[in-house]
């Protein structure tokens, strides 16, 4: 186990040993390049294995790249895409999704980070009308950017909501596997069988060094995406290095491994921090996230010994598949000492 002192991102841990030994020994030969080699053969009968035969995957580099790239293969530049006013789409894609697909993004405020019927009922409007965007696609983060994961039932019903429009439902699933940890059901069972069509699957942030998939669970939608993702820039010339990472990420159960750790260590620092004075955890600790207010003047003083993210009062503190137990009691330690004033 590393020891590091950090609770910044998930994405700032490093490499899994067993990633690392697939990178290095699909280091050994030469072979096909742009995906005709049989790392990618492997990886894609691996996602298979996961989510059924009838889908259709391709790697990309990062997941910024799989939500855009998937959205714009399923849009047309008059559609509007629904999404959370929190979601990385939205906030931290760089305006990535509307200058790719020029559809326009429809933001919905949440209290916890989840879109639900009720909140995008008002915004699938104008259906027929040239004058207004068509509302084409919901796009769900699972777990969401404030660590709060959708129930299997939440997902359906937003998925036969959506349909019933003519919709579709996008997932943002870099952390899903997260997700499916925390609500102890399988990839397939929180994803396809809930009705998503679209997911953006993630691996780096979950003990891979680079790359994720954007997965079609209906053929008829990733029709072209090998052009999109070409003139997307992301069709990897040595993706067996993609590839032969995903192999093992989803063998023996890594992928979930790995997941189970990352929330189990928010769990144990949720279960250290949650008493304390002054201190209000303001989500749901579903996966691998906390959200908490504490007083201001704090949080510069325990930046000096952690690294973390704080917006004005509340601070996100994360943990990833290599945080460490030690790491999390010192860490709930050192904020108690700090909040107290010792
Ligand atoms: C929910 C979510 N989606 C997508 C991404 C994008 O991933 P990348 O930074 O690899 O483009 C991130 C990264 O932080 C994320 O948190």
């Amino acid at each position: 186990m590393i020891l590091h002192n950090e609770f910044g991102s998930d994405n700032h841990s490093g490499v899994h040993p067993d990633i690392m030994k697939a990178i290095e020994s699909s280091n050994k030969d030469y072979t096909i390049a742009y995906g005709g080699d049989k790392y990618t053969k492997r990886a894609i009968k691996k996602f298979k294995e996961h989510f059924g035969n009838n889908i259709e995957v391709f790697f990309v580099y990062n997941g910024t790249a799989a939500n855009i790239l998937g959205l714009k293969n399923v849009t047309d530049s008059y559609n509007s895409i629904l999404c959370a006013e929190t979601a990385h789409l939205n906030v931290h894609e760089c305006c990535g999704p509307e200058n790719f697909t020029g559809c326009k993004l429809t933001t919905i405020p949440t209290l916890d980070g989840k879109l639900t019927i009720d909140s995008i009922k008002p915004f699938i409007v104008g259906i027929g009308d040239e004058h207004m965007a068509q509302p084409k696609v919901v796009s769900i983060t699972q777990p969401t950017e404030l660590g709060t994961v959708y129930t299997s039932k939440e997902v359906k019903d937003l998925a036969d909501f959506v349909h019933k429009h003519e919709m579709l439902l996008h997932v943002d699933g870099a952390r899903i596997s997260n997700a499916a940890a925390s609500l102890k059901k399988k990839l397939i069972e929180i994803t396809r069988d809930v009705g998503v069509d679209v997911l953006s699957f993630g691996g780096t942030k979950n003990g891979m060094m680079f790359g994720e998939a954007v997965v079609f669970f209906n053929k008829n939608l990733s029709k072209n995406f090998e052009y999109i993702r070409k003139q997307g820039m992301q069709l990897a010339s040595k993706m067996r290095f993609i590839s032969c990472q995903f192999e093992v990420f989803l063998s023996n159960d890594l992928w979930l491994k790995n997941a189970q750790h990352a929330n189990n260590m928010a769990k144990l620092l949720y279960e250290n921090i949650k008493e304390i004075t002054d201190l209000k955890v303001t989500q749901k600790v579903d996966a691998n996230a906390i959200f908490a207010i504490i007083p201001k003047k704090f949080i510069s003083i325990l930046q000096k010994k952690y690294y973390f993210h704080g917006y004005n009062s509340e601070v996100r503190w994360m943990c990833s598949f290599n945080t460490g137990e030690e790491d999390v009691l010192c860490f709930a330690n050192i904020i108690k000492k700090t909040l107290s004033g010792k």
